[in-house]
């Protein structure tokens, strides 16, 4: 018998075609959810290959063969997910130096990686500098000084876009909106031709570009292109603020739907910037991370148990806010669907873990058929922000990560164990205080 065609998740909560149900259940692909569960345990993050590499074109052929996409390393930075971005043609922007180490544990080249940060610590500009990264984005006067004397030590210029500050409200949640002239991002259009003439006075620096990221998860153009206005406004004040640079770092932020709408149509964001950087002969570099990989991934969690409390039904799950911050951080909501969909008219319930906070829910107000003890709910488009937001709260370890590539299934990341959790709070084994615990070291 053929089989029946996949039927996408509850059309509002569509985030991913990669997601779909087939014969009565919830698959990655050509994998059903229930039997990753089962094969690796809950909480799970399941990510599709298929739909990163998707979404990775998608940005891609918007922006055109002359632009320069790196994948914001913060939103998944998994050793699996930074290789298939690189396989997709992806540079990396990063924000630490931690993550530049990221690269070099997945061998990775570190030549087309950007290197963005408020507040950027010798080493971790030492390192970057050792890496020839493509350039810096630089946002702290005190991080001049810093660059020219890493410049000076490793004998070569080191490139470097000024992070601006366009004082744009992106409209996005306060906690991650960075253009505004509040925010401690970028440097301000007041301040930025000082800045201008300082990197011009090292000789160890080379202006490159600039550089603004507004804040994430936008949902329209028009904060691109104010942005890009006000930019270009201070460029042509002085033929010093535009000679030498050739790129134009519009940061990322691209929006998802988050079951409620669809995604920013990054094609209209290419289509109203393409033609403004080529009048000024500017290469675009963009740094999405959620829209490449956030509908690209679930978390799986198994329910435990059924609470009432006055008015509240809870659904009590084996994930929590260790595992998925957002709901709690950004009263972020994401969709949650039950991956065998049971039968009985839906309830609205509060799904939530068992850390102890009130503030860890996974979903509030969210409708779903009855769920008991045992049945498998998948939070979707957790695959931005999720796993690299993770913690071991409560002494919970953090999850496994598995990616799905048709039929085939990676482990990308064994769960925890405790024992790696504790190691680096263990006595020292030759200087160890075995009764107080802990190494005692000179003071
Ligand atoms: N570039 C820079 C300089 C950034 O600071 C960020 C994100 C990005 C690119 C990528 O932004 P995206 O395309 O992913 O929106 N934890 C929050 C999001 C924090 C974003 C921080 N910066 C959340 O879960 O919503």
């Amino acid at each position: 018998m053929a089989e029946p065609d996949p039927v996408p998740v509850a059309p509002a909560a569509a985030s991913s075609t990669e997601f779909s149900f087939r014969g009565g259940q919830l698959c990655c692909e050509a994998v059903a959810l229930a039997a990753l569960a089962q094969r690796f345990g809950t909480p799970l993050y399941v990510y599709s290959g298929a739909a990163m590499d998707r979404r990775l074109q998608t940005v891609r052929t918007a922006f055109g063969p002359g632009a320069h996409v790196c994948y914001a390393v913060k939103a998944n930075s998994n050793l699996g997910v930074l290789r298939r971005m690189h396989a997709g043609g992806a540079g990396f922007d990063l924000v630490s130096g931690g993550e530049l180490e990221r690269l070099c544990a997945a061998g990775l080249p570190t030549a087309g990686a950007v290197f963005a940060g408020v507040a950027k610590e010798p080493w971790e500009i030492a390192a970057a500098v050792a890496a020839d990264i493509l350039f810096f984005n630089v946002e702290s006067p005190h991080e001049l000084p810093l660059l020219a004397a890493a410049g000076a030590a490793a004998g070569r210029r080191v490139r470097v876009a000024l992070r601006l500050n366009p004082d744009v409200d992106a409209g996005t949640h306060a906690y991650i909106s960075t253009g505004k002239k509040e925010n401690k991002f970028g440097v301000a259009l007041d301040r930025a031709g000082e800045l201008v003439a300082a990197i011009r006075r090292e000789p160890w620096l080379q202006l490159v570009g600039y550089h603004v990221h507004l804040g994430s998860q936008l949902q329209s153009v028009d904060p691109y292109v104010v942005a890009f206005e006000r930019v270009a406004t201070f460029v042509a004040a002085s033929p010093l603020h535009a000679e030498g640079v050739t790129y134009y770092d519009l940061g990322g932020g691209f929006g998802i739907g988050y079951g409620k709408g669809p995604a920013l149509d990054v094609a209209a964001v290419a289509a109203a910037l393409l033609p403004r950087l080529a009048a000024r002969g500017w290469r675009p570099v963009v740094e999405p991370g959620r829209f490449l990989v956030g509908d690209a991934g679930v978390l799986l969690t198994r329910v435990l148990g059924n609470k009432r409390q006055g008015e509240t039904r809870f659904v009590l799950v084996d994930a929590a806010m260790n595992d998925l911050v957002r709901p709690a951080l950004y009263q972020a909501e994401h969709p949650v669907t039950r991956v065998v969909p049971g039968a009985g008219s839906p309830q609205t319930v509060d799904v939530v873990g068992p850390v102890c906070e009130t503030s860890d829910f996974l979903a509030r107000r969210c409708l779903l058929p009855p769920c008991e003890r045992g049945d498998l709910l998948a939070i979707l488009a957790a695959g931005a922000y999720g796993a690299s937001m993770a913690s071991n709260y409560n002494t919970r370890r953090r999850p496994a990560e598995v990616l799905v590539d048709g039929d085939q299934v990676r482990l990308l990341r064994r769960r925890e164990t405790f024992a790696a959790m504790f190691a680096d709070e263990m006595p020292a084994a030759d200087g160890g205080d075995g009764a107080d615990g802990g190494e005692v070291v000179d003071a």
